[in-house]
Parts: structure tokens; sequence; C-alpha cells
């Protein structure tokens, strides 16, 4: 039964150049019957022309009617306001699904306070004001993690360097956000389709590189039994569904009851006096969170062996020699072909 008025508005923000595509063509298939009434993708990206990659799929469910794109600049409240109105006739937005957050790593710190906590604290408290249903916030793999222990959602693993400290701030500051109907997802290493960010993409970009030297790919970091979880990006769209669909029926007290979880403080305590809406040190914080990655308990050395499986060659480590040269030098990972 297709009753068009029962499906939810849908507010995608941010994630252009990471997820959205492939979460917007979830929701509004090119074949076949959307999930949502209506959705609008948001991002600071132009579409036409295009000013990050697209792939060759997004620009056909941008023409699909449901589909509405707005370039933005999330950066101002005002602006952020504004896009929470829905087009003419329209009703209010149900679901936000959250991919905004500065994903380079040479960003300064404060850009990253301005353009990953700030969007993201802002979004929550316009979508907590408009009684969103469902608001669910990526966190991406910003993390250390070390081949010991389980990794489940108890874990609190280390945010890794600047990037880390202020993604993961990000999370208390939504999380601080009481009446905010929020899922966390914390996903692993995404790959799929049209997906030309991240380090699988990387690793398949380089691999097919010594695939056609017909040298074996080799990496610094030995032994490689640190945990890189994967998730397909198809996964990563199912699962956001599901979660808005989850919490959505329940609300932000009861999920936390059922799947709540602490967001421990990782931060300087210095910058709580500094940085605008970021939660004391000692407040403690819950919010509903999921671990999201495949079952494949995937490896630095199993993303190896699979990826150069595919062109022909095989994954390795320098030894020990090379390895403290590489240290003393500064060559960029996997860059230098093995002499
Ligand atoms: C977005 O707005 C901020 C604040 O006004 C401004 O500093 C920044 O340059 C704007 N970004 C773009 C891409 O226009
Ligand atoms: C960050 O935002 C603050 C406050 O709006 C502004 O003064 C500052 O120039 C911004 N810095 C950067 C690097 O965007």
């Amino acid at each position: 039964m297709a009753d068009g008025s029962s499906k939810p508005n849908v507010l995608i923000c941010g994630g252009v150049n990471t997820y959205s595509r492939a979460l917007a063509a979830f929701l509004v298939p090119l074949e076949g019957e959307p999930l949502v009434s209506h959705l609008r993708i948001v991002d600071k990206y132009s579409v036409v022309p295009a000013t990050t990659y697209l792939g060759a799929e997004f620009p056909k469910v941008l023409a699909k009617p449901q589909v509405d794109y707005k370039q933005a600049n999330l950066t101002v409240p005002s602006i952020v306001h504004s896009i929470f109105d829905p087009p003419e006739g329209k009703g209010p937005y149900d679901y936000v699904f959250d991919l905004t957050g500065e994903v380079r790593h040479d960003r300064t710190e404060m850009i990253l306070i301005n353009t990953t906590c700030n969007v993201a604290r802002m979004l929550g408290q316009e979508a907590a004001e408009r009684k969103v249903k469902a608001y669910v916030r990526f966190t991406l793999p910003f993390y250390e993690t070390t081949s010991k222990g389980t990794h489940d959602e108890k874990d609190d693993p280390k945010p890794d360097g600047t990037i880390g400290i202020w993604w993961h701030e990000t999370l208390r500051m939504l999380a601080a956000i009481e009446d905010l109907n929020l899922v966390i997802l914390r996903v692993g290493f995404v790959y799929g389709p049209y997906v030309e960010f991240g380090d699988i993409t990387s690793a398949i970009t380089v691999g097919s590189v010594y695939g056609y030297l017909k040298k074996p790919m080799k990496s610094v970091w030995s032994p490689g039994k640190n945990p890189t979880n994967t998730l397909h990006v198809e996964d990563l769209a199912g699962a956001a569904w599901a979660s808005a669909q989850w919490i959505a029926r329940l609300g932000r007290k009861e999920a936390d009851i059922l799947a709540g979880e602490s967001i421990i403080f990782r931060n300087d305590k210095s910058k709580v006096s500094q940085v605008e809406g970021m939660p004391p040190h000692d407040k403690k914080l819950i919010a509903p969170l999921f671990n999201l990655v495949d079952d494949s308990n995937s490896t630095l050395l199993s993303v190896g062996q699979t990826v150069t499986s595919f062109f022909g060659t095989t994954f390795d480590f320098f030894n020990l020699g090379e390895r403290t040269m590489y240290k003393i030098s500064t060559s960029i990972m996997l860059a230098d072909g093995h002499k």
C-alpha cells in the first residue's frame, strides 16, 4: 500500500562528500517505492555544477520529484533555522540524519570547533525545538583502537588527534540536549559504490597501482592486527533508517534506558570555558549509541589481503629496519615502491 502521506519527511545534513549520497539513494531508490514522502539534502557543495565528486547515481536521485537539494552554509544560525522549514504544502521534518562534520585531518582546532561541533549543536537544538522524531548522528572512526579486548558499545576508545577530540566532543554536546531524539551511530571504515572518501577507498586505489606494477603492497604498520572494522555503505543506510524508526517509536528517555551509553569526557578541561556550548567535564551524559560495523572482524592485515587479492598482488609489511628508516624519513605511507 503506497500511502504517501504516512511516510516521513526526511532531512539529511552534510555528508555529500561521504555517505549522504548512498543514504539518499536508499531512501529514494531509482527503481521502486521511496521510503519517504519528501527528502531534503543540505550541504555546502553545489551539485549543478558539482563542486565535489557525486558519482553517476546521485544526480538521478536528485532529479526525483520527492527530492530537494539545498546548497547552504550550516555554520550560520539563521540558515540552520531556515532549512527546517519544509517546502510549501509539506509537513515538518520527522527524521534528521546528521552527517555533518569536517573530515580532513589537516584542519585546525578552531575550524573543527566551528564546522563540526557548532554545526551539529545548532542542528540538534533546532531539531529538539521542532520536536523532530529522530535525529541520527554519525560518528566516524576517528579513534585509536588496539588489538586488545572487545570493542563493544561500552568501550571508550581514545579519540585520535585533534579531529577525534572534537568529533567526540560533538557527541557530548548533542547528548546534552535533553529533548533531542538522538541516536549515535559509531561507524567503521565504510566502503561501497561511489564512496571515494576514506581509508578503504585509499587502500583500493593504492592496491590497484601495486597490482598494475606487479609488486606487493607494503604497509609500515606491523603486524596489522589492529581492528579496521568495515561497513558497506548500503548497510550504513539501512541501519540509519532502522535507528530512526526505532527512536521515533520510543522517544529519547526510553531509548536511553534501552541503549544509553555514557559519553565520557575526552577533552582538555580548560576548553570548557572557552568553547560555546561545551558541557562541563564532569557532567554525566547518556545517549543511545550503537557501533555499526560488519561481522568480518577486519584488521589492517585482512583489509590489505582482501584488497590486493582483487588486483593480483599480495599484502606485506616492511621489516623492522625498513620501518625504522620510515620513521626517520618523512615518506608517506605506501607512497614509495619497495626497492
Ligand atoms: C559560512 O559562514 C561563515 C560565517 O559567516 C563564514 O565565515 C564562511 O566563510 C562561510 N563559508 C562559505 C563557504 O561561504
Ligand atoms: C570560528 O567562529 C568564531 C565565532 O563565530 C569566529 O570568530 C572565528 O573567526 C571562526 N574561526 C574560523 C577559523 O572559522
